[in-house]
C-alpha cells in the first residue's frame, strides 16, 4: 500500500487521481480550499482518504502538509494538482498576479518543502501537473502559459539535482493538452479527455515512473509540432 498525498484534490484531474489512487487500495491524502468537496471524496473511501483543507496562497504550507502527511502515516508518492488559469486579453494585473501567486510562489513553496522531505526520508516520488501550454507562450493567457514553463522547467531542474546528488528521488512532469474540468477555459478546445481518461493514463505514466507525459497521449504530436512550427505560423493561430 502506498501513501499518497494530493494538492489540489477537491475537483478535476486531482479530485479523479484520489478515487483512482484509493480504488486500489492506496491511502491518499487530499487538499484544496473547499472543505464540503473534499469531504465528498473522502466519503466515498473513509478509511483510505484523510483530508486537509488549506490556500495554498495565504496559509501556512508547511503546517499543513505536516499534519496531513502524519495523518497519512508517510509520504511515497507526491502530485501537485492545484493551479489556476485565466484567458486575460487585457492583461489585468490582478488575474496575472492570481496565477503567479498559486502557480509559481506557492508552487515552488510546495514542491520544494516536498523535496526536502524525500531528500530525508532518502526516496520518494514527486509528480506535478503542468501543461502542453508550457511549451510555447500564448497571447490569450500570458501569464498561465509562463507559469507552466516556470513549473515545467523547475522539475527538470530538480530531476537534475536528484540524479547528479544520486537522490534516489523521481520527478514526474505531467503535461495535459484539453481535459474536461472547471479549469478548461479556452474558446478553441479540441482533443478535450474525459476526466477519468485523463486520470488514468496520468496514473500509468506516474507508476512508469515516467520523466515526462503528455495527457492524453495524442497530444505528444502536437507538443511536437509546438516545438518546431516557425513564429510566422504560430503568431497567427
Ligand atoms: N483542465 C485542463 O484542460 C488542464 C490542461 C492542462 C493543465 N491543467 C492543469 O491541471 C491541474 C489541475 O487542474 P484541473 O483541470 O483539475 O482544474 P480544477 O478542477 O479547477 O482543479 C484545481 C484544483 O486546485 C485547487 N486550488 C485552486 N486554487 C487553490 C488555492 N489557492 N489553494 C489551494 N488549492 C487550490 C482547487 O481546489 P479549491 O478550489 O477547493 O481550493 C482544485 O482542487 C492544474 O494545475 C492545471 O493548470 C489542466
Amino acid at each position: 500500500m502506498k501513501k499518497v498525498i494530493i494538492v489540489g484534490a477537491s475537483s478535476g484531474i486531482g479530485r479523479q487521481l484520489a478515487l483512482l489512487y484509493a480504488q486500489q487500495g492506496h491511502k491518499v491524502g487530499i487538499t484544496g480550499r473547499r472543505g464540503n468537496m473534499l469531504q465528498e471524496v473522502q466519503h466515498q473511501f473513509p478509511d483510505l482518504i484523510s483530508i486537509q483543507r488549506f490556500d495554498n496562497t495565504t496559509e501556512d504550507i508547511s503546517f499543513h502538509l505536516n499534519q496531513l502527511i502524519n495523518r497519512v502515516g508517510g509520504m511515497d508518492l507526491f502530485i501537485l494538482s492545484s493551479g489556476t488559469g485565466n484567458i486575460n486579453l487585457s492583461l489585468d494585473w490582478n488575474l496575472e498576479k492570481e496565477m503567479i501567486d498559486l502557480n509559481v510562489v506557492a508552487w515552488t513553496e510546495i514542491v520544494d518543502f516536498i523535496f526536502h522531505f524525500f531528500q530525508k526520508q532518502r526516496k520518494g516520488h514527486l509528480t506535478a501537473i503542468t501543461s502542453i501550454g508550457s511549451i510555447r507562450g500564448e497571447g490569450r493567457a500570458p501569464a498561465y502559459n509562463a507559469t507552466k514553463a516556470f513549473q515545467a522547467n523547475y522539475l527538470e531542474g530538480l530531476r537534475k539535482k536528484s540524479v547528479y546528488e544520486m537522490l534516489n528521488i523521481s520527478v514526474t512532469d505531467i503535461q495535459p493538452g484539453f481535459v474536461k474540468s472547471a479549469m478548461a477555459k479556452s474558446y478553441k478546445r479540441f482533443w478535450e479527455a474525459p476526466l477519468k481518461k485523463a486520470a488514468q493514463q496520468i496514473f500509468y505514466a506516474i507508476e512508469r515512473k515516467k520523466k515526462k507525459a503528455y495527457v492524453t497521449k495524442r497530444w505528444w504530436f502536437i507538443a511536437q509540432l509546438l516545438k518546431i512550427l516557425p513564429d510566422w505560423i504560430y503568431y497567427k493561430i
